[in-house]
């Protein structure tokens, strides 16, 4: 049986894809059981829908609470049963019971190189414009198992991208999303085998 993979996102999802693809051209020996979205209209969506997996949009628009958003998502992903869930670009603080429930074995991408420029306020575009400002001559992407301390659990790989210095923060992160897409694949790949 193929080991299975659940992803979560909240935007464009082309992390999500680079891991569809990478299923696709059989560099990685995995399944998506699903994508679980806390948005409406989100690109992530779509390449879900072209490949036929499985969408849950789930947000705390749709519960009582906090507390029932955080017992949705924890049924849900008790449900679906994956060997591993990807953060590909998820934007919502993961519930601690669902941290808990699947310890070890919740990944993220973050797209620097961490301990650097990780933390409250460092996502998508201003990660980008404070390694801009720092005038860092290089940084990149980390993948990193998800605990209960956001962007500080164990990291499993790196890749290094060069900064220049005529680079906007926009240049920054096409360096940084290509390298992405390579290493998330392979990362999972690692993992699952290892697991
Ligand atoms: C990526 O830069 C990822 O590192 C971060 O959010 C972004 C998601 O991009 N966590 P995409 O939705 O996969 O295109």
């Amino acid at each position: 049986m193929k080991k299975t993979i659940l992803v979560f996102a909240s935007g464009s999802g082309s992390n999500f894809q680079s891991i569809i693809d990478a299923i696709d051209s059989g560099a990685l020996d995995a399944q998506i059981c699903g994508l679980i979205v806390n948005k409406e209209g989100i690109g992530a969506i779509e390449r879900a829908q072209k490949k036929g997996i499985p969408v849950f949009h789930i947000s705390e628009k749709q519960t009582a609470d906090y507390s029932s958003f955080a017992q949705l998502m924890l049924a849900t992903c008790l449900k679906l049963d994956p060997d591993v869930i990807a953060l590909a670009g998820y934007m919502r603080k993961i519930p601690v019971q669902l941290i808990q429930a699947f310890e070890g074995r919740i990944l993220n991408i973050h797209p620097a190189l961490l301990p650097k420029f990780g933390g409250k306020g460092m996502y998508g575009m201003n990660v980008h414009r404070a390694v801009v400002e720092a005038k860092e001559s290089e940084t990149g992407c980390t993948i990193h198992v998800v605990t209960e301390e956001f962007d500080e659990g164990p990291i499993l790989a790196q890749a290094k991208v060069p900064v220049y210095e005529t680079d906007s923060a926009e240049d920054v992160q096409k360096r940084v999303l290509t390298e992405e897409h390579k290493l998330y694949p392979n990362v999972l790949q690692q993992f699952l085998n290892s697991i």
